[in-house]
């Protein structure tokens, strides 16, 4: 097939099939403000490939061997902005409010196991700053309930009997990769504080590596938020900044499966630009100083 470098005539049908393809893959939804970027990102595959219509490159992805390929547009696709310690308001809420309240009523059933989960971590800043936040409030904690021994020196950052999983997902694969090097530049570590960055980061050249001890507490793994199979029994929930690409019909769906996927009471985290309201009665709101978190209500029998 000939390629030309001028750009290939994009029809309304075609981009019709293939919006309606993301959408099944992934729940990410192009409306009239973002075609354009789709569009971007479609002739860009569209040259690498060396096809020459959009007719043929969407049948190349609906076929067998066109799953790779599938896996790269939906990669060129996502929006991978993100920080360390983004959205401070609620990550105190979740800090001094959840993590007590979780930590309580393990402590009261005995329970010493905490799991929460990052859907669509991007890069890793967001698992690590919740490995950080987990890491001090149970600190904090042990301050005020000292164990009955001492603590083998040096201390471990998670003090037993406690078990904390911190699993981060994705469904860009090259996001997961940068996120478990977990090297980070001064641009990247500009909000994080002296005090985070002299006990969680190693300084190797300009740039940052996050401690091999906090990086132990955090598993990345692939998941595609669209799919019914995703990661059980977690106490908290963060998926921010994820569900703003999605439409309503997804973005129901999506609360719903993370309604299964959580522990009764548990805590669901979402961005600044998105809220559940309207779109559920299985959580209800909870807001502490400019901070707002979703809690799970048990269904009634
Ligand atoms: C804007 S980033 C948000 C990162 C982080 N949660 C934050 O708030 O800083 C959105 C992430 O969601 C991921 N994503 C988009 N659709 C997804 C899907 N269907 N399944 C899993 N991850 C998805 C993208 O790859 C991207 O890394």
């Amino acid at each position: 097939m000939t390629v030309t470098s001028m750009p290939t005539q994009l029809t309304e049908a075609e981009l019709k099939l293939l919006q309606a393809l993301v959408y099944q893959e992934c729940g990410m939804h192009f409306d009239e403000r973002r075609t354009h970027f789709l569009q971007d990102r479609l002739q860009r595959r569209l040259r690498e490939c060396q096809l020459d219509s959009f007719y043929s490159y969407y049948r190349l992805l609906i076929s067998p061997e066109g799953k790779d390929e599938l896996a790269r547009l939906l990669e060129n696709l996502t929006i991978n902005e993100t920080s360390f310690f983004r959205n401070k308001a609620q990550l105190d809420l979740f800090h001094k409010y959840a993590l007590e309240d979780l930590l309580q009523r393990k402590r009261e059933q005995h329970e010493y196991s905490l799991r929460i989960w990052s859907a669509g971590c991007s890069t890793g800043q967001e698992p690590y700053t919740i490995a950080m936040l987990v890491v001090d409030a149970l600190a904090y904690y042990y301050l005020r309930h000292p164990l009955p021994y001492d603590l083998p020196s040096p201390r471990p950052l998670i003090p037993p009997p406690w078990r904390i999983e911190i699993l981060a997902s994705d469904i860009s694969y090259s996001a997961l990769r940068m996120a478990q090097q977990a090297i980070y530049n001064e641009n990247q570590m500009s909000s994080v504080d002296y005090n985070y960055r002299l006990r969680y980061f190693d300084k190797v050249g300009e740039r940052y590596a996050v401690k091999k001890a906090l990086k132990e507490l955090v598993h990345f793994d692939f998941h595609n938020l669209k799919t019914e199979f995703l990661p059980q029994h977690n106490d908290a929930i963060f998926c921010r900044n994820v569900m703003m690409y999605f439409d309503e019909a997804e973005q129901k769906r999506l609360i719903e499966k993370f309604w299964r996927c959580m522990k009764p009471s548990g805590y669901l985290f979402v961005g600044h630009a998105e809220s559940l309201l309207g779109l559920t009665d299985k959580f209800v709101m909870v807001h502490r100083n400019s901070g707002t978190a979703y809690q799970h209500v048990e269904a009634e029998s």
